[in-house]
């Protein structure tokens, strides 16, 4: 299935008021005849539904950005109260909020608080209107900064839709976008232990295989050529895969020997969704360049941007940095991003994250896992976890065949539509369900939804022949 499966409805929808939507908006990665989007009428915390009056249980936070859920009254009123104040301006002038946004996202990078105390902890904020333009820019200054072209990033993995960031993009979603590709792009192997490229056994084999792989490739394209490794934290819309302790410092370690810059996507995990503000403080590791997203702000008005170390940010002072958008830290979209964070902080998000992750969602994933034949494995941290369908636990043989559409798809399709028949909208990327609900989800609503996701598994599990496990044996 491909991402934007998830935004279809289950039939065509000739209600006059979603007419206009079919005739007239040209939507993303779809062939426009093919699709039905559902028409979202309303929301409220973890739950939305849509204009015939179903609800759903948000499982997938939209598109992984509604952290702080549908219509929080403290981010609305803050678009409210800034657009009566001071709806836009230039981002060639100074501003108030994006000011206070920068300072409070700057007192929150990684290692300000935790870390590795040998490093600068000083940084400042280049603010973008989402997260492709993000990593754009980050490349744009990493090559600037080191004199060199060449960026390096897993096949596994999500970077955005434009021309740098859809070529660094490893998965199929490049192909197509291939007739102009960032020609300084490169591709490896990140560690992924259930489906170990390097035979490994265990994570800590995976990571050290992962890593040697990763210098290798350094060193046969050139450590002298490359200006940036850039990677996911956690690689997100690709599987949640969560990188063995160790594999992050160690590629810092490659990039220190070869004056590589490190850059981490933190676009989909940054902003508490593994709760930390920034996934990479689990590991303790400080990178030069950090792109984000999505969850600074959930989405209510489009923002993004990149965190620059100091060290970096320095070469621009005198030599004139050329990038720049005109909705740069847009005021409007500064203002939620701060009353997010005071947010976070007044509701105590991280650590529910963090207790609910371990407590509730792991936990229940994993009952679910042991009942059912069809789930090979089920991983993640916080509120951000993937369960991976197969055909058959042995074999490991996926449940649907990579990057696979149509009638070859129609397995997980059934599967989808069992979980949306209980009313939970899931994620889903090609073998794999993604549990990434908002942050405010109750434990009941939590419940709610592993138990559907449990009931509709019994579809996949038919499906290969094999019913699920009696409770209790
Ligand atoms: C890790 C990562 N990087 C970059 C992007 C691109 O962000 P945007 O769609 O805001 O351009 C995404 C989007 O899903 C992402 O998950």
């Amino acid at each position: 299935m491909t991402t934007e499966d998830l935004t279809r409805g289950a039939a065509t929808r000739p209600d006059s008021r979603t007419r206009a939507d079919d005739r007239y908006v040209f939507h993303s990665w779809s062939a426009q005849g093919a699709i039905s989007p559902l028409p979202v009428a309303g929301g409220e915390g973890a739950w939305f539904w849509d204009e015939d009056g179903n609800r759903y249980l948000d499982f997938a936070s939209q598109l992984v950005n509604l952290n702080l859920g549908h219509q929080h009254p403290r981010l609305v009123a803050a678009v409210q109260a800034q657009a009566a104040r001071l709806a836009t301006v230039g981002p060639t002038f100074a501003n108030d909020v994006r000011g206070e946004l920068a300072r409070l996202i700057v007192e929150r990078a990684p290692g300000a608080t935790a870390g590795d105390a040998s490093r600068d902890r000083r940084w400042r904020v280049f603010f973008t209107n989402g997260g492709a333009d993000a990593v754009e820019n980050a490349v744009r200054l990493a090559r600037l900064h080191t004199g060199r072209a060449k960026v390096l990033s897993a096949y596994r993995s999500y970077h955005g839709n434009t021309a740098t960031a859809i070529t660094l993009t490893g998965d199929p979603r490049r192909w197509p976008n291939e007739v102009a590709p960032d020609p300084q792009v490169r591709h490896f192997l990140g560690p992924y232990t259930y489906r170990s490229a390097f035979g490994a056994r265990d994570d800590a084999e995976e990571g050290e295989r992962a890593l040697a792989h990763l210098r290798e490739v350094v060193s046969l394209e050139g450590p002298g050529t490359i200006a940036a490794i850039l990677l996911e934290t956690i690689v997100g819309t690709n599987g949640v895969l969560v990188p063995p302790d160790g594999y992050l410092a160690g590629v810092r370690a490659l990039c220190d020997e070869h004056g590589i810059l490190l850059v981490v996507d933190e676009v989909m995990v940054g902003f508490g969704r593994v709760g930390e503000w920034f996934a990479i403080d689990r590991w303790g590791v400080v990178p030069d360049l950090v792109t984000f997203a999505k969850g600074v702000n959930s989405g209510y008005v489009p923002l993004g941007g990149v965190v620059i170390a100091e060290h970096v940010a320095q070469t621009f002072d005198d030599r004139v940095f050329p990038g720049g958008l005109t909705y740069s830290g847009h005021p409007l979209a500064c203002a939620v991003a701060v009353e997010s964070i005071r947010t976070f902080e007044d509701d105590r998000i991280l650590e529910r994250v963090r207790r609910l992750g371990d407590e509730l969602i792991g936990p229940r994933l994993r009952e679910i896992a042991a009942r059912h034949p069809s789930v090979g494995e089920v991983r993640g941290l916080g509120f951000f976890w993937a369960v991976e369908l197969v055909r058959d636990r042995e074999t490991r043989e996926p449940f649907v065949p990579f990057n696979a559409s149509g009638p070859a798809a129609a397995p997980m399709a059934a599967v989808v539509a069992a979980v949306k028949e209980r009313g939970v909208w899931p994620f889903v990327h090609f073998n794999r369900l993604h549990v990434a609900p908002p942050l405010v989800t109750s434990a009941d609503d939590l419940e709610h939804g592993l138990a559907a996701i449990d009931a509709a598994l019994d579809v996949a599990d038919d499906h290969i022949g094999k019913p699920r496990t009696k409770e209790g044996s």
